[in-house]
């Protein structure tokens, strides 16, 4: 029999999503006539903008003609949509990428996931806890990770975010090469500020390790002093690549799209102590392994980017921070611990009465109907965490909050209360 990749074994059975829908599923068999409000997996609720559906009905003319037909795209994506990101997402912020730093992808799942083969199995992985599983999870996959010991990865250096520390890591002790950072952050829907983030772009300068940022989430930034960017942060082209997606921009989780930044200033080393281009090894995994992304996904992004889109998008995300100021609000009301849903459209909530995350979990599926995301799910710090997202529908949105309230005020001792229920 053929030989497998044993670090697979390492992994949990399942991805923390997969978990969720899956318990989910079992409950809505036992339960069919309750109507589940599902705010577990940020995924988007609102309809793509109209700008990017024209855009891609054109692009589906394009390619019904001989003279338009687009076949094989370049791999790093078409210059329409790089330049309008150099330009918009970047230039304006008076951040200067090279449009050949710039990678379209099918999103930035599968980047932050892809990005490890280009570095070496032996660095030394770090991340915030609790953070987004892609980056653990692939990292066990390519066996950097070590063994799972008490719900801890044996390699990996954990930098705790809870609300006694105010979600802000402190800075690595085991000298990690490589750093993951997502901000705005998920799951907690927390922020770094300017400062905050230079002290990670001063010791990633320092001790030599690569930072992997993550901000799929900018476009929810509302805060003047939040960087949309790493690279609003001087010196961060030497020491990040960053990674954004348009899925929670602009609603394009089922079509995909997303790119990453990988400055040509980022140099690894290689076994025989050469300098080599960061940028020039992407550039050659994405042609050997990616086709890039199809040309009519590609033409609705460059959409968003025209005055229409940008217009359109805007709305849509005041339409999602309208939720996250609602259950912000209503949990706050109702006697809940809150975070985040200011500059990111996740709520991170303390779990009432000394709960266990898959406890408040189970709690809420079964009085409130309504299904969230465990904080362990995301790390041993999301213990006593639950995250709810605010990409649902309002009317949803303000039902979720109403059922969540009235499970919680019998009595001013929620975990009791919610047990009592019926
Ligand atoms: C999440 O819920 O954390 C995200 O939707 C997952 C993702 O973007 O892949």
């Amino acid at each position: 029999m053929i030989k497998i990749n044993d670090n697979f074994c390492e992994l949990p059975a399942s991805y923390l999503f997969s978990d969720v829908a899956k318990r989910i599923n079992a409950f809505k068999a036992e339960h069919p006539d309750v109507e589940i409000i599902k705010m577990g997996i940020g995924d988007v609720t609102q309809p793509i903008c109209p700008a990017a559906i024209q855009a891609m009905e054109n692009a589906v003319a394009d390619q019904a003609d001989r003279v338009t037909f687009h076949g094989y795209g370049p791999e790093q994506g078409y210059d329409f949509l790089r330049r309008r990101i150099v330009d918009v997402d970047y230039r304006s912020r008076n951040i200067d990428i090279d449009i050949d730093e710039i990678f379209i992808s099918d999103g930035a799942k599968s980047d932050t996931g892809n990005i490890g083969d280009i570095l070496s199995t032996d660095c030394k992985v770090a991340v915030t806890d609790p953070v987004y599983p892609v980056y653990v999870d692939t990292n066990v996959m390519a066996g950097r990770a070590g063994h799972l010991v008490d719900g801890r990865w044996s390699r990996i250096e954990y930098l705790p975010c809870t609300a006694e520390n105010g979600f802000i890591p402190s800075l690595p002790k085991d000298n990690p090469d490589v750093i993951y950072l997502c901000y705005p952050n998920n799951p907690t829907g927390t922020t770094l500020n300017r400062s905050q983030l230079e002290k990670w772009v001063e010791y990633a300068k320092d001790n030599n390790a690569l930072i992997l940022f993550d901000s799929a989430y900018e476009a929810y930034i509302t805060e003047p002093d939040i960087p949309h960017s790493i690279y609003e942060i001087p010196g961060a082209k030497d020491v990040a690549i960053e990674f954004r997606s348009f899925s929670k921009t602009a609603g394009f989780t089922g079509l995909r799209c997303g790119y990453t930044v990988v400055p040509k200033a980022l140099k690894g080393l290689s076994k025989n102590g050469d300098e080599v281009s960061l940028n020039a090894l992407w550039n050659r995994r994405q042609c050997t392994k990616f086709n890039g992304a199809s040309y009519i996904v590609q033409r609705a992004a460059e959409a968003l980017y025209s005055t229409k889109g940008r217009h359109q998008v805007k709305e849509t995300i005041a339409y999602y921070m309208r939720n996250a100021s609602l259950l912000r609000n209503g949990l706050s009301a109702a006697g809940l611990e809150v975070w985040g849903g200011v500059n990111a459209p996740y709520i991170w909530v303390k779990t009432p009465g000394g709960l266990s995350s898959w406890e408040f979990f189970d709690l809420l599926l079964e009085k409130c109907g309504i299904a969230g995301t465990p904080g362990l799910g995301f790390g041993p710090s999301g213990e006593g965490y639950f995250r709810l997202t605010a990409f649902g529908r309002y009317e949803d949105t303000v039902a979720a909050v109403e059922r969540l309230s009235s499970c919680l005020l019998y009595t001013s001792d929620a975990a009791d209360d919610l047990t009592r229920v019926d």
